[in-house]
C-alpha cells in the first residue's frame, strides 16, 4: 500500500519535473531566439510579388491618402521626412526603368543637364543614391567595392560608381525612381540656381529652358510664388543641413496619363469628349537635403500617378478639397478649365454615392433594431 502511494507520488513528481523541464526548455528557445532577430539581415527577408519586385521586410513607403486642405494660404507645406523612406521603390519600377530608359537614351538632352563644375556635386549625389538605396533596398542593389560598381538586381544591369563613373546623375536616375536636382546658391545674387538635373518626369516645364536659373525662374510660371514664397524658400534653403531632410507634396490634374510632360496640357479636341476615365492625378512627392560635401541643395522629386475614377470617396472629397481651394489664377495655371468640370462632378458623386450607402446602412440598422424590440 505504502509502495503504490509512493511509486504515484513518484510519478507525479516525474511528470511534474518532464513538464517543467519542456516547458523551461519552450521559453529558452522563445529566449534565444529573441538574440537572433536584431540582425538587420534576418529582419530584410524578401518577399517577391507576382510582379517579380522584390521588397524588403521593412515597411513599404505608403503615397498619404488625399486630404482635404487645411489652410487657404499659398505654404511651402514642408515635414520632416522619414529618413528610411528618403528614396522608394515599388512596383511601378519596372515599367518607369523602361520608358527612363528609353528617354535618356532617344531624349537625353531633354532629361540630363549637369552644367560645368557641377562635376563633385553629381558624384556626391550618386554616392547618397548608392550607399541609400544598397542599405535600404538590399535584394534589389549590391554594391562590389573591389570593382566599384552596383548592380541592380530588378533589372540585372551593373553600374559603375565612384570616381570612374562619368555620367553620376544618368546613373543615379535609371537605378531609383525618383529625379534629382542639385541647387547651388549663386554668391552674388543670393539665389539659388538649378545647376544640374535628372528629370525624367517633368511635370509642365521644359528642362534645357529651366537649367541655369534661380528658383524664382523656376517657378515663374506658378501665380504669386515670387512675393509669396520666394524669400521664404532661400531662407529655407540657407538653413537646411545634411540631417534635416524634409518632405511635401504637390497636386497636378492631368487628361492623360503621361509621365514625361514637359509642357502646359494642349486643350483635348472640342470633337472628343473627356470623361472622368481620361482623368489622371498626378502627385509629386519632393524631398530637400543639403548636399555636405559640395554644399548644393539635393532636392528629389517621385511622381505618382493615380487614375482620378480609383479614388475612393474619402480621397474624391480631398481632391475636391483642394483643387477648390486653388484661387482663379491657380486654377488656370493648373489647367482648371480642361478638366474641371468632369472632375468636380466625379468627385461629388463618389461623396453623394457614399452617404446615400451610408444611409442604407443606418436604415437597415434601425429597421433590425425595431424588429428586436
Ligand atoms: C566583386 O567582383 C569581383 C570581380 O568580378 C568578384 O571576384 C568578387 O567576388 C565580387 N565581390 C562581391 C562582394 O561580390
Ligand atoms: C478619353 O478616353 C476615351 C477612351 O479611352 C478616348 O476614346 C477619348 O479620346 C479620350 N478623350 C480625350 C479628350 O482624351
Amino acid at each position: 500500500m505504502a509502495t503504490d502511494v509512493f511509486a504515484a507520488l513518484l510519478l507525479v513528481i516525474a511528470i511534474i519535473v518532464i513538464y517543467i523541464t519542456k516547458y523551461n526548455s519552450q521559453q529558452w528557445k522563445i529566449f534565444s531566439n529573441c538574440h537572433t532577430i536584431p540582425s538587420t539581415k534576418q529582419r530584410q527577408t524578401t518577399v517577391v510579388e507576382s510582379t517579380g519586385l522584390v521588397h524588403t521586410t521593412l515597411k513599404p513607403f505608403q503615397l498619404p491618402t488625399l486630404k482635404p486642405r487645411t489652410s487657404s494660404h499659398m505654404a511651402m507645406g514642408l515635414k520632416r521626412l522619414e529618413e528610411s523612406n528618403w528614396l522608394t521603390i515599388d512596383k511601378g519600377y519596372h515599367s518607369e526603368h523602361v520608358l527612363r530608359a528609353y528617354m535618356l537614351e532617344n531624349a537625353r538632352p531633354d532629361v540630363l543637364q549637369c552644367l560645368p563644375n557641377t562635376e563633385a556635386a553629381c558624384h556626391e549625389v550618386l554616392d547618397l543614391v548608392t550607399s541609400f538605396l544598397s542599405k535600404r533596398f538590399p535584394e534589389c542593389f549590391t554594391i562590389n567595392h573591389s570593382t566599384s560598381t552596383i548592380f541592380n538586381h530588378l533589372t540585372k544591369e551593373s553600374h559603375l560608381i565612384g570616381a570612374q563613373c562619368s555620367n553620376p546623375m544618368e546613373v543615379a536616375a535609371r537605378l531609383a525612381m525618383e529625379d534629382f536636382n542639385i541647387l547651388v546658391k549663386d554668391p552674388q545674387s543670393g539665389e539659388y540656381t538649378l545647376m544640374a538635373s535628372a528629370t525624367l518626369f517633368p511635370a509642365g516645364w521644359q528642362l534645357q529652358e529651366r537649367i541655369g536659373t534661380s528658383m524664382a525662374n523656376l517657378h515663374s510660371p506658378v501665380p504669386r510664388w515670387q512675393e509669396k514664397l520666394g524669400s521664404a524658400v532661400n531662407r529655407y534653403f540657407d538653413h537646411l543641413s545634411p540631417r534635416t531632410c524634409m518632405e511635401r507634396y504637390n497636386l497636378f490634374i492631368q487628361t492623360t496619363n503621361e509621365l514625361f510632360q514637359d509642357g502646359p496640357e494642349a486643350p483635348p479636341p472640342l470633337a472628343v469628349l473627356l470623361t472622368a476615365e481620361n482623368i489622371t492625378v498626378r502627385r509629386e512627392r519632393q524631398t530637400f537635403t543639403r548636399l555636405e560635401q559640395s554644399g548644393g541643395v539635393l532636392f528629389t522629386v517621385r511622381t505618382y500617378m493615380q487614375p482620378l475614377i480609383e479614388l475612393g470617396a474619402e480621397e474624391s472629397e480631398g481632391l475636391l478639397s483642394q483643387i477648390r481651394g486653388w484661387d482663379g489664377e491657380m486654377q488656370r495655371y493648373k489647367g482648371w478649365d480642361h478638366w474641371g468640370t468632369v472632375v468636380e462632378q466625379w468627385c461629388e458623386r463618389q461623396i453623394s454615392q457614399q452617404r446615400k450607402d451610408l444611409y442604407i446602412v443606418e436604415d437597415a440598422t434601425l429597421r433590425e433594431r425595431k424588429l428586436s424590440v
